[in-house]
C-alpha cells in the first residue's frame, strides 16, 4: 500500500519528514511518498533498523517497493539485481564479475526512528522527467493497431489520448489487425513473417491491457534478462541467467538480433524415440520495427519446431497500452500442423507467460519509458532495449518542428 505524508516538523537546524509508522515497516518493502519523490522504506533484517531509499532501481527504475528482502539483501522483481543495507548493488545476475558501481543505490536520506515514527532528513531527487509517453506527438507519424479484423467493434477507437473512426483514416490490414496512422507515416510495417506462409497454423491470444506505457510494454517484450525472475512459475526456472554478449543489426526504423541458445527440449518426441538428444539448440529472433512493432520467431534447430510470437502495442491513453498477441506455429510436436489442442495449451501456456509480465509492469509508477541514457544503467543485456531507445529518440527529434 503507498502512504502518502507531507513535510513535517522541524527539529534544530535538520528538517524531519515523518513517513511511516515504525510498526508498518517490515522486511516487506513499503511504498511511501515524502513532499511527491517516491521512496521505499524496509528492515533488511527483521529487527534491523528502517533504511530508506529512492523507490525505483537504477537498472530500468522499477519500483524497489515491488522488489523482495531476503537474507538482509534486497532483491528487484525484474532482473533480480541484490543491494544490500547499505544500497551498495552486490549480485548483477545476468553477467559474470562484480557489479559497476552505478548499479548501487544512491544514497537514501537520513532515517530515525522517533515516538514509534520513521522519519527521513535529505530527500533523494526526484524521477527523471523526460518520458516517452503514450500521447507523445510523433507517435502521430507512425502506424499502430487498433483492434483485430473481425472481432473487435472498431467503429470509434482509442489512440494516442483521442478518439479515432478508422472508416475516416488512413489504415490498412495486416497480419489481421487494423491499423491506423494519424499522420503521414515515418514507419512502414515490418515484412516478417512472410505472410503467405501456408505452413503456419496461426492463434490470438485475448488482447489484454496493461497500465503502463506502450514503450514500457515493448521494451519488456524484448528484454532478453527477465526471465529467471519475472517467469519463474512458467519457463524461467530453468534459464540461464547469465546473457551471452549478442549482436544487433541496424535495420531501417529498427533492428534485429539473432541468438543461438541451449534448452531443455524434453517435449520434442524425437527424444522419446532416442533420436535426439535432450539439450539441444534453439534460435531466437527478435525483430524490431518503430514504435511497437515487435516479433521473436523461435526455432528448435534440432528438432524442427517453430514458434513465432507477434506482438503489438496500441498506446491508447497515458495510463493503457492494449496489446496483440498473435502465435504461429509449425513443426510442434513432430507435425507440421499442430492440432488444436495442441494450439490451445500453446495459447494458454503464452498467456500465463505475458500475465507475468503484466503483473511486474503494474508495479511500475512511472507513466512513459526514459529515453535519455543517462536515467537508466544499461548493461550487456540491454542492447535491444538501447536500440529501441535510440530509433524513439530519433522518431521523436525527426518530429520536431524545425
Ligand atoms: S534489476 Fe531492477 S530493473 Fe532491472
Ligand atoms: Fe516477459
Amino acid at each position: 500500500m503507498a502512504h502518502s505524508v507531507t513535510p513535517g516538523a522541524q527539529t534544530g537546524r535538520m528538517e524531519w519528514l515523518p513517513i511511516a509508522r515504525a510498526a508498518d515497516v517490515s522486511t516487506r518493502p513499503l511504498a511511501v511518498t515524502a513532499a511527491g519523490v517516491p521512496l521505499v522504506v524496509l528492515r533488511p533484517e527483521p529487527d534491523a533498523e528502517p533504511v530508506v531509499f529512492a523507490d525505483r532501481c537504477p537498472h530500468r527504475l522499477v519500483p524497489l517497493s515491488a522488489a523482495k528482502v531476503e537474507n538482509g539483501r534486497l532483491r528487484c522483481a525484474y532482473h533480480g539485481w541484490e543491494f544490500d543495507a547499505s544500497g551498495q548493488c552486490v549480485d548483477l545476475p545476468s553477467q559474470e564479475g562484480a557489479p559497476p558501481p552505478r548499479a548501487s543505490l544512491p544514497r537514501g536520506p537520513q532515517v530515525r526512528v522517533r515516538d514509534g515514527i520513521v522519519e527521513i532528513s535529505g530527500l533523494p531527487p526526484a524521477d527523471p522527467a523526460e518520458l516517452f509517453t503514450n500521447e507523445d506527438e510523433s507517435l502521430l507519424r507512425a502506424w499502430h493497431p487498433v483492434g483485430i479484423v473481425g472481432k473487435d467493434d472498431m467503429s470509434e477507437v482509442e489512440l494516442l489520448g483521442t478518439k479515432y473512426r478508422p472508416g475516416e483514416e488512413r489504415t490498412q490490414e495486416r497480419w489481421g489487425l487494423l491499423w491506423l496512422a494519424p499522420r503521414e507515416p515515418a514507419v512502414e510495417l515490418f515484412d516478417d513473417p512472410d505472410h503467405d506462409d501456408a505452413n503456419y497454423v496461426g492463434a490470438w491470444l485475448p488482447p489484454a491491457r496493461s497500465p503502463a506505457s506502450a514503450g514500457i510494454v515493448a521494451d519488456n517484450f524484448l528484454d532478453v534478462a527477465h526471465f529467471p525472475f519475472v517467469h519463474a512459475k512458467t519457463f524461467g526456472a530453468a534459464e540461464e541467467k547469465i546473457v551471452e554478449r549478442y549482436a544487433v543489426t541496424d535495420e531501417p526504423w529498427g533492428c534485429r538480433s539473432v541468438q543461438d541458445q541451449w534448452f531443455d527440449n524434453p517435449a520434442d518426441p524425437g527424444v522419446a524415440a532416442g533420436l535426439r538428444p535432450v539439450r539441444q539448440r534453439r534460435r531466437a529472433t527478435y525483430v524490431y520495427r518503430a514504435p511497437f512493432q515487435l516479433m521473436l520467431r523461435l526455432e528448435e534447430l534440432d528438432a524442427g519446431a517453430v514458434k513465432t510470437i507477434l506482438f503489438f502495442a496500441q498506446p491508447e491513453s497515458l495510463t493503457s497500452t492494449r496489446i496483440y498477441t498473435k502465435m504461429l506455429f509449425h513443426g510442434i510436436g513432430g507435425v507440421a500442423d499442430p492440432p488444436p489442442d495442441v494450439i490451445r495449451s500453446e495459447v494458454a501456456f503464452e498467456e500465463a507467460v505475458l500475465e507475468e509480465d503484466l503483473e511486474l509492469q503494474r508495479t511500475l509508477r512511472l507513466p512513459g519509458l526514459p529515453l535519455r541514457m543517462r536515467d537508466e544503467l544499461h548493461v550487456r543485456a540491454d542492447l535491444l532495449g538501447v536500440h529501441m531507445r535510440r530509433v524513439l529518440t530519433r522518431l521523436k527529434e525527426e518530429s520536431q518542428p524545425a
